[in-house]
């Protein structure tokens, strides 16, 4: 059952996997959400532990080592720095953003599941599990390649096949199988693990889900589908060599599996932070007041709500989530984002690229986050929403309260006057937004609650558009008085209500309004709605500009960068083409391969391809077709030394005959080029 006005919460984002920079589909569906709903919560004076961090075991981190070429260890140790450094940049303000390689989560993980072993709730299960000889060790599936059962790909991976897309498991695979790291080929062996037996826990899994119908209905029709189609045992734990010691006897080899110590993660990290800051963990872990939040994106739902509450409710001491507000994905200019297709807007250079703009893409991400359906985030919607919104609306509203007050009330918080009705029903008005927005945050419904808070904004700007103060000042500027006051509280509540979304510009506003001189209970939530915030004779700051507008050309820049890293990865994964067999010397010697001047060129009519050579060989000059024609135009070749196959055959080629053969070296995009000797050689030299 779902608490009712908890004051003490724990609040998770992911821990992600410290194997990778973050994107703003990352943000966007979880670390945005959890970042508005707990600064909301600090405002509204709950007692808040946000916690967060990287997930530093697994084969996702063991994968990448491989492609670079570094250990596990330097791998997490380099994304752990560059992760942290970000979300502290982007304004994410964790209580802790911590790791799962620190003793203290070994330590809490080993214990969890010495806890779950001893209280009997692991079966054992011996089975049979793909093993290198060469490099002793048994394989992950995605070490195990072979050939992919649809498409016929001969480097398939056990878990999937990268050309067609099919999921596949490793002996769904056909011969020739190979491991990844020797490269001989992989036998089945006995291993043993322990298993969490999900389908003897259903009943009670089932009771948790269903006693929580408030869960978003993405989360829960995904909960159903699985409780229907009958849970199944899981492995805890997994034959690698990257992870948290098993803490059994005779388990060399084995390791926690990484979605059994990964969520322990919150536990350990709040842990290490309490302690930090001298209070008892076990207040945000045991105690039933305490209502704990997972924030996720959807691929991690089955962990969080079926796994992780199944190992937290056997062991027996701590409380279950209260909610899981999981959000879909994000899509970017029409496509998937992808890390390997390299199609993705990358935190950290989003920081480095607009400096002191963290709120705009804040803004965005949030109006566009995936909360019920897949969303999509395009660079010229970043342009609309800042322009028309954050530049015309909020902007734009602040900036002339606050100017006009410069100009025509000495800069300081005017006098309130007798109130007109207008006035009286933009007051009103206003006293009801920062329930209307905090309501929708309670609810996970950020998009809402951001639309109000533009809302709000609106309110301002169409409340000077009828009152006219930069009119009525010649004939009545006591109303003037009036009005701006009441435009001054109103921006005054939007640093205050726009705090958990905005907070870069909650911090610039309070700076304007010169906040910070006035007592400190100006700021919390309790006391927005109301229209007497700033006191009369109040003096402001300076005026700033919120937001500036972003030209055409900054957007298609980023655009044409998109197109143009995506492009670079595709190269880069074009790999070098296979060998080919072994030959002999004697094959080599075979070859009469020369040095030889293009002394004349010209296409071959009626062909695109190819162009009717004649090269210098030292004894006079032959005739060469080559197909070039695509990549060369005939002047650029006529003068170039290269190298050629004298002894070739003579063929015909389009009714004219070809004696010998330009040797090409193949660049990685396909272009061409002609190979001749590092300095000037005389023709007919032999290469050898
Ligand atoms: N590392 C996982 C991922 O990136 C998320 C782990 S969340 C936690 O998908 F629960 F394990 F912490
Ligand atoms: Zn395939």
């Amino acid at each position: 059952m779902p608490l009712d006005n908890p004051q003490r919460y724990t609040v998770t984002a992911a821990l992600i996997y410290a194997n990778g920079p973050i994107h703003i589909g990352h943000i966007a569906g979880c670390y945005l959400p959890a970042d508005i709903y707990v600064r909301y919560l600090r405002a509204t004076g709950r007692d808040v532990a946000f916690v967060s961090g990287t997930d530093e075991h697994g084969v996702p981190i063991t994968i990448r080592a491989q492609k670079e070429g570094i250990t596990p260890r330097q791998v997490v140790d380099k994304y752990y720095v560059q992760i942290k450094k970000a979300f502290e940049e982007f304004g994410i303000s964790f209580d802790i953003y911590s790791r799962t390689s620190k003793p203290i989560h070994h330590q809490t993980s080993q214990e969890i599941f010495l806890n779950l072993y001893n209280s009997g709730n692991f079966t054992e299960e011996v089975t049979q599990q793909y093993y290198d000889e060469t490099a002793k060790q048994f394989l992950a599936d995605r070490y195990i390649v072979g050939v992919c059962p649809v498409c016929g790909n001969e480097n398939a991976y056990g878990d999937q096949c990268e050309r067609c897309g099919s999921t596949l498991s490793p002996t769904e695979l056909k011969e020739p199988l190979r491991s990844m790291l020797s490269g001989s080929k992989p036998v089945l062996k006995e291993t043993k693990n322990w298993y969490l037996p999900l389908d003897r826990m259903q009943p009670r899994i089932e009771e948790y889900v269903n006693s929580h119908p408030e869960w978003k209905s993405n989360v829960a029709g995904q909960c159903q589908s699985w409780l229907k189609e009958g849970l199944k045992p899981r492995a805890m734990t997994r034959d690698l060599d990257w992870g948290i010691r098993v803490p059994l006897p005779d388990t060399e080899g084995k390791v926690l599996y990484v979605w059994f110590d990964a969520p322990i993660g919150y536990i350990s990290m709040t842990k290490e932070w309490a302690e930090q800051q001298g209070r008892d963990w076990e207040l945000y872990w045991r105690d039933k007041d305490t209502k704990l939040v997972h924030f996720i994106g959807k691929d991690n739902i089955v962990f969080h709500c079926i796994i992780f509450p199944a190992m937290l409710m056997h062991e027996g001491s701590y409380i279950l989530p209260d909610n899981v507000p999981a959000n879909e994905f994000m899509n970017l200019e029409g496509d998937k984002i992808s890390t390997s297709r390299n199609w993705a807007v990358w935190l950290h250079e989003y920081l480095e690229e607009f400096p002191g703009k963290q709120d705009v893409l804040r803004y965005v991400l949030a109006a566009n986050a995936p909360e019920t359906k897949d969303s999509e985030f395009t660079w010229k919607d970043f342009q609309g929403r800042n322009n028309s919104e954050l530049v015309g609306i909020f902007g734009n509203f602040v900036n002339r309260a606050v100017v006009l007050t410069q100009k025509f009330c000495d800069g300081k918080v005017p006098v309130k006057d007798d109130l007109t009705e207008t006035d009286q029903a933009v007051l009103d008005e206003l006293a009801q937004y920062p329930d209307r927005i905090g309501q929708a945050i309670e609810q996970y419904r950020f998009r809402e609650a951001l639309t109000h808070l533009i809302d709000l904004a609106r309110l301002g700007n169409k409340y000077l558009a009828e009152t006219e103060p930069w009119k009525v000042i010649k004939t009545d500027p006591l109303r003037v008085n009036t009005v701006l006051n009441i435009a001054l509280q109103i921006t005054a509540n939007l640093s205050i209500v726009c705090e958990p979304f905005l907070p870069f510009t909650a911090g610039r506003l309070r700076t304007m309004l010169n906040l910070e001189k006035l007592h400190v209970t100006h700021t919390g939530w309790i006391n927005a709605g109301k229209g007497d915030l700033l006191p009369e004779g109040h003096p402001l700051g300076e005026a700033a500009l919120l937001f500036e507008k972003l030209e055409d050309q900054v957007i298609s820049q980023q655009i044409n960068k998109l197109h143009e890293a995506k492009r670079m990865n595709e190269l880069a994964v074009k790999t070098v083409p296979e060998a080919k067999p072994e030959i002999q010397y004697d094959d080599f010697a075979k070859m009469d391969i020369r040095i030889g001047t293009i002394v004349e060129a010209e296409r071959v009519p009626k062909s695109d391809k190819l162009l009717k050579l004649k090269v210098d060989d030292g004894t006079g000059r032959r005739q060469i077709l080559s197909g070039i024609a695509k990549h060369f135009t005939p002047e650029e070749v006529i003068g170039k030394q290269v190298t050629f196959l004298a002894n070739l055959a003579p063929r015909k080629m389009m009714g004219l005959e070809s004696q010998g053969m330009i040797l090409m070296a193949e660049d990685r995009d396909g272009s061409l080029s002609l190979i001749g000797p590092g300095k000037a050689v005389w023709n007919g030299g032999t290469v050898s």
